[in-house]
């Protein structure tokens, strides 16, 4: 620069600027094309990331998400570009260590940190939601769940990532989240298109209700026909892309696959007298050996708790799938209903309306978090349900 000045003297001022701007510029494109050429990379896209991890009762799984910045409010932007199977246990699993529960996620995490560029770590959120496991878990000992939480935080923290929170999430919050990524894939929520001039395939809301079955809870959620919602403790309202949905949703604690199961092995054990059983649920050849003080540790089946003559139990099957159906009626109490109608345990449900969607703990959700920081206004009461004794239907 300096010798611009001395061989040209002429150069008035603003000519000169412009030179070595344009001197500067050149540089700048060559360094960038330089970069790109030599990263092999394309240009940034303007592209953000979010993390979440959805921690079951049985495993947790974290989940990377892309959207186009610009297009943050649209619908059918957001993309799922990792799923990481977190190895072990549930988090709410290591009530005997709660260190470990943190560290189980460390691998899944740092395969995080190679799906995000970089230099936008910092600004990408991290959320873990806790579902059903955990819910039990903080029933069980309060302190103990916590401890489990603070560890899962503490690893999270760990980690370069703009970190939101670990949380237990009410039941309503799941059925909520399970309902909205349904309708969210199933394009529900686009306000217009050729699809919506179909006859009435959904139902009258244009959305489908969600059945989603865990390992410890299982929810239920619906645009009911039938207004208003009975319980207060059902009812979700909430605001997507400028519309407004008046939400049924029950989330059944101890319902999932899991602890139904349970549930129904402390109602069948009240008929043996010397704690071998004979299980028409399971297949011929099914055999199990349990200890009976595993069957009462968490609060699904500790109300029950009776002492019995033997410390172990043996559970062989033999396959019959009507019997299993009498059996299984066992769980649910029917006696009762405060509302104008129930599903069981005196629960309210209004008439089934519409489609439903299913998901499983099987074949796990996508993208059940993907709204947690944006889109919509959430008011959500609390309310845990209440596991039914064994009933007499099918003895
Ligand atoms: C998305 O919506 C929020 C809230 O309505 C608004 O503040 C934000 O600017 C919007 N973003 C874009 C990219 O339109
Ligand atoms: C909860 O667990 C802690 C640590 O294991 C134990 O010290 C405490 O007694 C437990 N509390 C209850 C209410 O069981
Ligand atoms: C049952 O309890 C005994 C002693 O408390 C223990 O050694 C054994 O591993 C337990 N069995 C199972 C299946 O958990
Ligand atoms: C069903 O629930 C009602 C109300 O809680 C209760 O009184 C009744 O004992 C239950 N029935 C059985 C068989 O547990």
């Amino acid at each position: 620069m300096e010798e611009l000045k001395g061989t040209k003297p002429k150069i008035s001022w603003p000519k000169k600027a412009l030179l070595i701007l344009g001197f500067l510029f050149a540089l700048a494109v060559i360094a960038l094309v330089a970069m790109a050429v030599t990263q092999n990379k394309p240009l940034p896209k303007n592209i953000k990331y979010g993390i979440v991890l959805d921690a079951g009762s049985s495993h947790t799984n974290l989940y990377v998400y892309e959207w186009p910045a610009e297009k943050e409010n649209d619908t059918g932007v957001v993309h799922q570009v990792e799923v990481c199977k977190v190895e072990g246990l549930g988090i709410s699993g290591y009530s005997q260590d709660p260190e470990k529960a943190g560290l189980s996620l460390q691998h899944c995490m740092k395969k995080a940190q190679e799906v995000v560029p970089e230099q936008q770590h910092l600004e990408t959120p991290l959320y873990l939601g806790a579902t059903a496991g955990m819910r039990l878990l903080s029933l069980e000992n309060r302190s103990v769940a916590e401890k489990v939480l603070s560890a899962v935080e503490k690893t999270l923290r760990s980690f370069p990532f703009n970190f939101q929170g670990a949380r237990i999430i009410s039941g309503q919050e799941e059925g909520a989240y399970g309902w909205i990524t349904i309708n969210y894939l199933l394009g529900n929520f686009k306000q217009s298109g050729w699809l919506n001039f179909l006859p009435n395939l959904k139902s009258r809301s244009g959305t489908s209700g969600a059945l989603d079955l865990g390992g410890a809870s299982t929810q239920i959620t619906f645009v009911p026909d039938q207004e208003p919602i009975e319980s207060d403790d059902n009812s979700l309202h909430f605001r997507l892309y400028g519309k407004s949905y008046n939400v049924y949703t029950h989330s059944f604690l101890c319902y999932g696959k899991d602890q139904a199961l349970r549930l129904k092995l402390a109602c069948d054990v009240q008929s043996t007298q010397n704690g071998s059983l004979l299980d028409p649920c399971f297949h011929q050849g099914y055999l199990r050996i349990m200890n009976v003080s595993e069957l009462y540790t968490n609060p699904c089946t500790a109300e029950g708790e009776q002492q019995l003559p033997f410390t172990q139990l043996q559970i062989r099957g033999n396959g019959d799938h009507q019997k299993c159906r009498m059996n299984i009626q066992k769980i649910f109490n029917n006696s009762h209903c405060p509302y104008s109608s129930c599903s069981f345990n005196g629960i309210f449900l209004p008439p089934i309306q519409g489609e439903f969607g299913g998901q499983s703990g099987l074949a796990d959700v996508h993208g059940r978090w993907a709204f947690l920081a944006h889109d919509g206004v959430y008011h959500f009461s609390r309310g845990v349900g209440n596991p039914g004794t064994c009933t007499e239907a099918g003895t």
